[in-house]
């Protein structure tokens, strides 16, 4: 069955060339991209989001450690602190010591050269100026904007802009003239399902005004967690939280964080279902008797707050005007979604009160319940916000709709006057490539809503929910791809070219990394674990490395029915969960493919063989050894078996390919099939690599026909 290639690297191979070979594959997939300096001499500038209007020269204002920044804000200013930490950033980036002192006045004199004018202080609504222009001159750059949230975008572009040659540091020349596509442009954080530390929380939100995402939606309240303290119903948090929650002390300081970053949080208190965890302090306000105990498992649970019992929106007036109150945000989400309503049924009570209110069905009973919160919501002066089960005709049209069962819902709800939000398409939990959330837009080019309806689409969220995240890998779900989210909700709708955000991606994911976001430094800690020291022999880690780097966590929801029963006390710290949801170098694999087999250079051949099927080969050796010793890595045994097999058949592909020999039908046939095997989960990953080497086989198979 092996054809030559095969054998070749079985036998006739030098150690030499195989490990020689290894690093070259492990240096080419170590954040490729990142080797190329942003905006390096001869490269198109990374900047993501990209700008509305976007004009650059050929000309320079070099960077020395004289550049003093000013305008007119005063300390403690939300401009005043966001030029500090430009400056602070700047010299982390270039090492150049900046004489301006960050607590300095930035009151402009003879040595300032970047000058920032606003003309008010911006409101964290909805419909916001954020808009600015920067214009870089060779001895002079100034930064203009209405608000000072202007000055916070117009500051992210300019140290985008931040680029290198032979001489120093520099900043192109050239004018730059920037707004939002969209005014609400978010990330959901689900604090619940697994508890997120308040520095998990800073880490992403300063990583969200990186690239210019301006609202934190906050899911604070689960089955699997009540997260705030609560002073008037303290049993809430008290029992229902496991002791992990946000006190309200902690919770006026994530406020008051991302307000310095020009970014609302959004509270959302899920009711009526998905609420076990408030039933645990009090069961009376559910719709049975109990007792509740915090739930473990993942999915949807029948407890639901009882919208028979009037006690029920006592409390959530009371519950509501503490809330409204700790939150300053205009908008309050109150979930709504995946109501189970078998304890409804089950209740004589609630069934009499149905009838009696004539509420034909579940849907009108959570209708009925749903208007009487929006009157507690009303009084304490917030809108509604929920998910797009709450639509019922009727409801003011102050209210937000957020989508996340399709986009029809979007469209349905805009057509009869709804403002609403994107999230379906955007769940980065699920694991899908940046290139699907990129290209899935609010408003596309062929929308069939009006020019009036497309203005109530204020915009997206991605959402990250937390069933398979912790602290320690929540950042990996979470970036880079929200950026390629980020973007989609920021510039031009013409902004598609897949490519070129695939090649920005690279640079800005290491640049985030400034913000202390951990989405790549934890894989080698995480894999520094498993193997239990650092003693290990480096090449069986560089291996293990590189394994996970072609690797990718099974998509959508499948990790819940790969035999294992994941709770919210199952750990995430095996193999899988130092994946990357998104392997670049699978994508770079494939494109190298893709370019030999439109090109059928040998030269490309060689390559493909040299900088991918050797190594790979040797990463099977390597980590096959590991497997076998470490029982938290026997899983990846098989994993690394399947890799072998995917080497023997994408080498014995190209060789075919190379040499125009052709295989016989039964050995095209027998590969399919095997590749068929391959592509089924282990250790709850898939070879990331299959779908390029199955473009080998088909080139073979067309070129029989
Ligand atoms: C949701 O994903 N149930 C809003």
């Amino acid at each position: 069955m092996p054809g030559y290639f095969s054998k070749m690297i079985n036998g006739v191979a030098s150690l030499l060339t195989v490990s020689l070979a290894m690093f070259s594959f492990l240096s080419l997939s170590a954040e490729a991209g990142a080797l190329v300096p942003a905006g390096t001499d001869g490269q198109a500038p990374v900047l993501m989001p990209v700008p509305s209007s976007i004009q650059l020269s050929q000309d320079k204002f070099r960077l020395d450690e004289k550049f003093y920044a000013g305008g007119q804000d005063q300390p403690g200013g939300r401009g005043f602190k966001a030029v500090a930490r430009f400056m602070s950033r700047l010299g982390g980036r270039t090492g150049l010591f900046l004489e301006q002192d960050f607590l300095a006045d930035q009151t402009p004199g003879p040595n300032t050269r970047l000058f920032y004018k606003y003309e008010r202080v911006g409101r964290l609504l909805p419909n916001e100026d954020e808009s600015y222009v920067l214009e870089i001159k060779t001895e002079r750059i100034e930064l203009r904007a209405p608000t000072d949230l202007g000055i916070l975008r117009g500051l992210e572009t300019l140290l985008q802009l931040l680029s290198s040659d032979d001489s120093g540091y520099y900043f192109p020349c050239g004018r730059i003239e920037d707004r939002p596509r969209f005014t609400w442009r978010g990330l959901l954080i689900d604090s619940c399902r697994h508890f997120m530390p308040l520095e998990v929380i800073k880490r992403n939100l300063l990583a969200m005004a990186a690239v210019k995402l301006n609202v934190l939606h906050w899911h604070l309240s689960e089955d699997q967690g009540f997260r705030v303290e609560s002073r008037t119903f303290p049993r809430l948090h008290q029992m229902g939280s496991d002791g992990m929650y946000y006190t309200q002390e902690q919770v006026r300081e994530i406020i008051g964080f991302a307000a310095d970053l020009g970014i609302r949080v959004m509270p959302e208190f899920d009711i009526p279902g998905h609420s076990t965890s408030w039933f645990v302090g009090y069961p009376e306000y559910a719709s049975a008797p109990g007792p509740y105990r915090i739930e473990r498992g993942f999915g949807v649970f029948h407890p639901v707050f009882n919208p028979a019992n009037p006690a029920t929106y006592k409390f959530f007036d009371r519950f509501f005007r503490e809330m409204a109150s700790l939150f300053p945000d205009p908008y309050l989400h109150i979930g709504g979604d995946e109501v189970e309503a078998v304890h409804w049924k089950e209740n004589p009570q609630i069934q009499a009160f149905m009838k009696k209110h004539n509420l034909a069905d579940n849907h009108a009973l959570q209708a009925y319940f749903n208007l009487q919160i929006l009157k507690i919501l009303t009084k304490y002066k917030k809108k509604m916000v929920g998910w797009d089960e709450i639509y019922q005709p009727g409801l003011p049209k102050d209210i937000v709709i957020q989508s996340w069962r399709g986009t029809q819902a979007l469209v349905d709800g805009a057509r009869k006057g709804y403002q609403g939000i994107l999230s379906n398409g955007y769940y980065i939990d699920l694991c899908e490539p940046a290139e699907r959330h990129y290209l899935n837009d609010p408003i596309p080019p062929d929308s069939p809503l009006s020019a009036d309806e497309k203005k109530l689409i204020l915009g997206g969220e991605a959402t990250m929910w937390a069933e398979l995240v912790s602290p320690e890998t929540v950042d990996s779900r979470i970036w880079p791809r929200a950026a390629a989210i980020a973007e989609r909700l920021w510039s031009p709708q013409e902004i598609r070219d897949v490519e070129d955000m695939y090649r920005r991606l690279r640079v800005i994911s290491v640049q985030l990394e400034e913000h202390g976001v951990q989405h790549l430094r934890n894989q080698d800690m995480m894999l520094r674990r498993l193997v239990g020291t650092v003693q290990v022999s480096s090449p069986e880690m560089g291996a293990l490395r590189a394994l996970a780097r072609i690797c990718e966590p099974v998509k959508g929801y499948a990790r819940h029915s790969q035999g294992r029963k994941y709770t919210s006390l199952a750990p995430l710290t095996r193999f899988v969960d130092s994946c990357f949801p998104e392997s670049l170098e699978a994508r770079d694999f494939r494109k190298r493919v893709e370019e030999y087999l439109s090109s059928r250079q040998s030269i490309k051949a060689r390559a493909l063989e040299n900088d991918y099927f050797l190594p790979m080969t040797t990463i099977v050796a390597q980590t096959s050894g590991l497997s076998e010793r470490i029982p938290a890595l026997k899983e990846i045994k098989p994993l690394t078996e399947k890799l072998r097999e995917l080497v023997f058949i994408g080498s014995d592909a190209l060789f075919y390919l190379k040499s125009g020999k052709q295989p016989g039908a039964q050995w095209l046939e027998k590969q399919k099939k095997l590749l068929e095997e391959l592509k089924k989960p282990q250790a709850e990953c898939q070879l990331a690599i299959i779908p390029a080497v199955e473009k080998l086989l088909t080139a073979l198979e067309e070129g029989k026909k």
